[in-house]
């Protein structure tokens, strides 16, 4: 997995969204991560500099099931939550090219990986506990951190799924940095591991 940590001057080089377009092929751009990691947030700006289009998979499932996620959980449980969320992302990867932020739990589901790793890109967004507590506790909208101890709860959750999320095909942390920078890292680590992976040009599979 290309690794990357390093924010970087975004005026430097304005081909770089471009350069990643062409080399994503039409493959859609997945966001993975705890909650807190900042998926949406820089999903939105990451599908502005590539000129896509963005959505959320938890608004998704809000405006399918037109209930918000906490009524969906207090209301038809955990279990018809995932179900519908597994439902929700298959139908957002048969669309259009687009850029995807998942909810936290989505990738833990190993269909929605293989689907994901069938159609799209995936970016694992990595954040420590101090960033992800810093980042939740300014919304109570999360029903999983609905606990006696949420430090604990989501140091549980970095402990199951982090070495899932590791499927990704890149992780970039996240920093609390201006989230221009932070889309800057993402763009650069993006082509990175295009280049490393690009098909071989035609001339070079001919007899
Ligand atoms: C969840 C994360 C939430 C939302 C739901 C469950 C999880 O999304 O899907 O509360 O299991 O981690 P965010 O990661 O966007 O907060």
């Amino acid at each position: 997995m290309n690794e990357a940590i390093a924010p970087a001057d975004d005026s430097t080089q304005p081909m770089l969204a471009p350069a990643v377009r062409e080399a994503l092929a039409g493959r859609h751009v997945v966001l993975v991560g705890l909650m807190g990691a900042g998926k949406t947030s820089v999903g939105r700006r990451l599908a502005q500099k590539l000129g896509l289009p963005f959505i959320d998979s938890d608004h998704a499932i809000e405006e399918s099931a037109r209930m918000t996620i906490p009524e969906i959980f207090a209301q038809l449980g955990e279990s018809e939550f995932r179900a519908g969320e597994k439902k929700v992302i298959a139908r957002l990867l048969g669309e259009p090219q687009q850029v995807i932020a998942t909810g936290g739990g989505a990738y833990m589901d190993p269909e929605t990986r293989a689907r994901i790793r069938d159609r799209a890109m995936s970016v694992w967004l990595r954040a420590d506990l101090p960033v992800l507590m810093r980042r939740v506790q300014k919304r109570q909208n999360r029903p999983l951190l609905q606990t006696a101890d949420p430090v604990a709860t989501m140091q549980a959750l970095i402990d199951k799924r982090y070495p899932v999320y590791a499927e990704a095909d890149i992780c970039v942390t996240s920093l609390e940095i201006p989230h221009e920078q932070m889309v800057q890292t993402v763009l650069e680590t993006m082509l990175a591991f295009l280049a490393d992976t690009a098909p071989p040009p035609a001339e070079s599979l001919a007899p």
